[in-house]
């Protein structure tokens, strides 16, 4: 045999290490944290194993906790204590996620990125404000453009609240671009945007919702979120949000979606985010309930991937676990 290229030299051990093109980091990684104003005490989420709402009383001992894993930065979702038509908890000076952002901003060194959405905030759960019809009819749109009205005032209470970053999840056209403009009219020049430029309708967000009680409650979100079946399409999308001021692009869900979270890498030179989703969290730990899956072997290899594809931060259930162990 006279084999000149063997690949397995460099898989031995040792050399294997010093090889290996893609690292992962725990300050590569996010951890959704969710603050509930309806409950005083922590609230286990059945389908997101080893996650929990907590009350606000509970909010800096929960981030506390994420930061003892080496994970720097927390991702927060709020669960308010009302919800009406518009979605008013969610621009609120003393709402749950703003006075949550204010504990933890001066109590810990956490970075935190907040979610600026309606959708847990509307009593019919959709991203912005419905057509009146809306429940009767099933092509129901969400109104664009008096929705990002509201875009600009929750993300201008989350960074006077003391936000490091604010997060749009909606899919509104012109999003990025009306809170961006409306961070630097009210003095937030500083504050980066992290746009959910490229999401897709997914079935994958379904342990989310129970978790953060945000699925609609008539209809579904395929008239804003995308089509799974476009990529060329997800190109579009992100170039709008980067014309429009975005700082960081984010791609969601991940795992199926490794092909957009590469195009989006080599199409961009701005730092891409993927979001590793409720329900790409939720199968691998029932397939290792059920002894079908090597649990930490899978959530370590997954965010590899997430990582190879392409992302420079990952959002993650698995941030605590995995960081625990790097
Ligand atoms: C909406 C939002 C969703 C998720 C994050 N932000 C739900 C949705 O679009 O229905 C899903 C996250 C997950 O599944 O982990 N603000």
């Amino acid at each position: 045999m006279d084999l000149t290229d063997r690949p397995r030299r460099l898989r031995r051990d040792g050399v294997r290490e010093l090889v290996s093109e893609t690292s992962l980091e725990a300050n590569d990684l996010v951890a959704p944290v969710f603050v509930d104003a309806t409950t005083d005490e922590r609230v286990a989420i059945p389908s997101m194993p080893g996650h929990e709402r907590v009350p606000l009383d509970e909010s800096v001992a929960r981030v506390e906790e994420v930061l003892d894993t080496g994970v720097e930065t927390v991702m927060l979702f709020g669960i308010p204590e009302s919800k009406d038509a518009e979605g008013s908890r969610a621009w609120a000076e003393d709402g749950v996620v703003q006075e949550a952002t204010r504990r933890i901003t001066s109590e810990t060194a956490a970075t935190v990125v907040t979610d600026v959405c309606l959708c847990e905030y509307t009593d019919h759960g959709h991203c912005g404000l419905v057509e009146q019809d809306a429940a009767e009819n099933p092509d129901l749109t969400v109104r664009n453009d008096e929705t990002l009205d509201l875009l600009r005032k929750i993300a201008v209470s989350h960074a006077e609240a003391g936000a490091d970053v604010v997060a749009p999840s909606g899919m509104m056209d012109g999003m990025v671009g009306a809170i961006r403009e409306a961070l630097d009219d009210a003095g937030f020049r500083d504050v980066p945007i992290m746009s959910y430029a490229a999401k897709y309708e997914s079935a994958f967000y379904g342990p989310f919702r129970d978790a953060a009680d945000g699925a609609p409650a008539f209809g579904d979100r395929r008239h804003y979120q995308m089509d799974p079946a476009n990529a060329r399409e997800a190109i579009r999308e992100v170039a709008l949000d980067v014309e429009q001021g975005a700082d960081l692009l984010m791609v969601k869900p991940a795992l199926s979606y490794l092909d957009v979270v590469s195009s989006v890498d080599r199409n961009f030179d701005l730092p891409v985010a993927a979001y590793n989703v409720s329900g790409e969290y939720a199968m691998l730990h029932a397939a290792s309930d059920r002894g079908w899956l090597d649990l930490e072997a899978t959530a370590l290899e997954s965010l590899l991937s997430i990582k190879r594809a392409g992302a420079d931060v990952i959002v993650t259930y698995f941030a605590e676990d995995v960081a625990a162990k790097l």
